[in-house]
C-alpha cells in the first residue's frame, strides 16, 4: 500500500500492464491485511459503506480490505490503454469480479481466462481435482482496449504443407461444405479423376456457387488429393492467415506452462537454505510472457505489486532479450525477504546468466539475458503523525507529491532542487517554495512568497500555483499576477 502511494506520483497513468498475483485466501497463506484494514480509505470505506456494526470481519471481508484500496490504487497507474490481470481462483473469484466490476466498472470487464495450471489430476483431492487458476482482466477503457495477436508457434505453422509445390507457399486444406442453407451450394461435381460426386454431405451445401468454385480450381485454389479424385478441399495459405492469432480464453499448459514448470524453473535459478525455503507459489514465465505479449508493447512499463520470486520482472527481461524491446518494470513485494533473497537474486541472475540446476544435480549453464534493475526499500513517510513534513525530506521528493496532489499527473520530468519550478499541467504551472531552492535558506525568507521571489518565478502564460511556507504578498496583488497560494505542510493534500 505505502509503496504504490509512494510511487504514484511518478507512474500515474503510465502503466500499460498490471499483472498481479494476490493471495488466494485458501486460509493457509498467513497473508497480511492489517495495514489496509487501519488505512483511511478503509476505515472511511467501511464506516461508510458497510456500517459501525464491521467490526467483526470474515477471513472474507479481511481479504476484501486489504484488495480494495490496492485495487483502487493501482487503477490510477493504468494508462488509457492499459489493462490489468489478476491471478485468482475459487475461493475470491466471485468477490474478486465484484470488487473489480465495482472499482473499474463493469463495462471495463474484458474476460476471465482459466489457466489449466496442472497437467495431471491430484487423486487426494476431496471433491474435484482443480485443474486450473482464474485470470481475471479488465481494462482502463475496455471499449477502446485491443490485445495484440498472439505469434504463432511453430507447432501451429507445422499445419501448413505444400505437397504440390505452390508457389504461394505452404497451405491447410479446409472443407468446403458447411451447414449454413445457401441456395446456390447444390450441386454435383466432377474430379479431374474421373469420380463424381453428386453434391455435398448430406444436410450440408457447398460454401461457394458453382461459378466460383470452377474460379478457385481454375486459380490452382482446390486440392483434389494425389490421385486427384478426393473430395475437393480449399487450400488456406499460410501467408493469407493473420499475422497473429486471436487469443482464447482458455490458456493450456502446454503453451503457457503449468505450477510445476514454474518451480523448477525457480528452483533451478535460485539457492534456497533448504526445501522449507523455497518459495511456494511462483508462476511460470510462460504465463507472464503471454499476459505481456497480449498486454504489452515493445517499450511499455509493466507493474506487479504482489511480485514474490520476481516472474513477471523475468519475463519482461527474457522479452526484451528475444525481440530486442525496451519494456520496464516496476515490482513490489511486501515481504523483505522474499525480495531479497528470492526476487533480487532471481532477477540477479537472469540478467547476468547462471548455471541452471537440473533435476538429477545436473547443471546447464544460461546465458545472461542483459538489462537491470534498482532495488529500493521503502523511506520514511514525508509527513509524520501530526502532519508537518519529516526534516529528512528532499526538495525532488516533495516535489513529486506536490506536483501529483495538486495536478493529478506525475511530474513531467526528473525535479532538480535548483529551481521552484516542477512543471505544468492542464493550464496551471506549479512551484515549490521548500529547503531554500531559491538559495536563500534563512527560515523567515528562503521559502517565503514575497514581490522579489514572485519576480524570480520563471513564468507561465495560466495560473500560477505555488507552495513554500509563507506568503507576504496581499489578496488582490495574488489575484492580479494570477497566483494561488498554498501554505505547506497544511494545505499538501496528504494521500
Ligand atoms: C502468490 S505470491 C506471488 C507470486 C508471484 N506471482 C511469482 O510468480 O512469484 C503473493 C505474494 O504477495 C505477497 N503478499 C502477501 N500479502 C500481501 C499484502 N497484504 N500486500 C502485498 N503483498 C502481499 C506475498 O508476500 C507473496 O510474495
Amino acid at each position: 500500500m505505502l509503496a504504490l502511494k509512494a510511487l504514484l506520483p511518478y507512474y500515474a497513468g503510465k502503466v500499460k500492464c498490471i499483472y498481479i498475483d494476490p493471495p488466494y485466501n485458501t486460509g493457509n497463506e498467513g497473508w497480511v491485511y492489517n495495514d489496509a484494514v487501519n488505512s483511511p480509505e478503509i476505515r472511511r470505506w467501511l464506516g461508510q459503506v458497510v456500517g459501525p456494526e464491521a467490526q467483526d470481519l470474515s477471513r472474507h471481508d479481511k481479504w476484501l480490505c486489504m484488495m480494495y484500496p490496492r485495487l483502487a490504487l493501482l487503477r490510477e497507474f493504468l494508462s488509457d490503454d492499459g489493462a490489468l490481470f489478476v491471478s485468482i481462483d475459487d475461493n475470491e473469484i466471485g468477490c474478486l469480479r465484484l470488487l473489480l466490476d465495482e472499482i473499474f466498472g463493469k463495462a471495463n470487464f474484458v474476460a476471465t481466462i482459466i489457466w489449466q495450471k496442472v497437467y495431471s489430476p491430484k487423486n487426494s483431492a476431496k471433491h474435484f481435482s482443480e485443474d486450473h487458476d482464474y485470470i481475471a482482466v479488465y481494462a482502463r477503457n475496455a471499449p477502446t482496449w485491443r490485445p495484440n495477436l498472439l505469434s504463432r508457434s511453430e507447432r501451429q505453422d507445422k499445419a501448413y504443407r505444400n505437397p504440390d509445390r505452390d508457389p504461394r507457399g505452404p497451405w491447410k486444406p479446409s472443407g468446403l461444405d458447411a451447414r449454413n442453407p445457401y441456395s446456390k451450394g447444390i450441386y454435383p461435381i466432377t474430379c479431374p479423376g474421373g469420380r463424381t460426386i453428386d453434391g455435398p454431405p448430406g444436410g450440408s451445401y457447398w460454401r461457394f456457387s458453382f461459378e466460383k468454385f470452377k474460379e478457385l480450381d481454375r486459380d490452382g485454389r482446390i486440392w483434389w488429393g494425389k490421385d486427384g479424385n478426393a473430395t475437393p478441399q480449399l487450400k488456406r495459405f499460410l501467408t493469407a492467415v493473420k499475422k497473429g492469432l486471436v487469443p482464447q480464453t482458455l490458456w493450456r499448459y502446454e503453451d503457457v506452462g503449468h505450477t510445476q514448470e514454474a518451480k523448477q524453473e525457480l528452483i533451478g535459478i535460485c539457492d534456497f537454505d533448504g526445501p522449507a525455503d523455497v518459495f511456494i507459489s511462483p508462476k511460470p514465465t510462460r504465463l507472464l510472457n503471454r499476459i505481456i505479449e497480449l498486454a504489452g508493447s515493445e517499450t511499455c512499463l509493466v507493474m506487479d505489486s504482489f511480485a514474490g520470486s520476481g516472474t513477471t520482472g523475468h519475463s519482461v527481461l527474457g522479452l526484451n532479450n528475444r525481440d530486442g524491446g525496451r519494456r520496464k518494470f516496476v515490482l513490489i513485494e511486501i515481504d523483505e525477504r522474499v525480495a531479497e533473497t528470492v526476487a533480487r537474486q532471481r532477477l540477479s541472475r537472469a540478467i547476468d546468466g547462471y548455471a541452471e540446476k537440473r533435476p538429477g544435480g545436473v547443471s546447464r549453464e544460461v546465458d545472461g539475458l542483459g538489462g537491470g534493475f534498482r532495488y529500493c526499500t521503502l523511506g520514511e513517510p514525508l509527513f509524520d503523525e501530526v502532519g508537518n513534513i519529516r526534516k529528512t525530506v528532499t526538495f525532488p521528493e516533495l516535489a513529486a507529491h506536490v506536483f501529483f496532489t495538486e495536478t493529478g499527473a506525475p511530474v513531467p520530468q526528473p525535479v532538480e532542487a535548483s529551481s521552484p519550478f516542477l512543471g505544468a499541467y492542464g493550464g496551471k504551472a506549479v512551484y515549490l517554495l521548500f529547503n531554500g531552492v531559491l538559495g536563500d535558506r534563512r527560515p523567515a525568507s528562503g521559502n517565503v512568497l514575497t514581490g522579489d521571489v514572485l519576480r524570480q518565478l520563471p513564468a507561465f502564460d495560466g495560473v500560477r500555483v505555488v507552495y513554500g511556507e509563507g506568503c507576504r504578498l496581499g489578496a488582490d496583488r495574488l489575484r492580479q499576477e494570477g497566483v494561488v497560494f498554498r501554505q505547506i505542510p497544511y494545505e499538501i493534500k496528504v494521500s
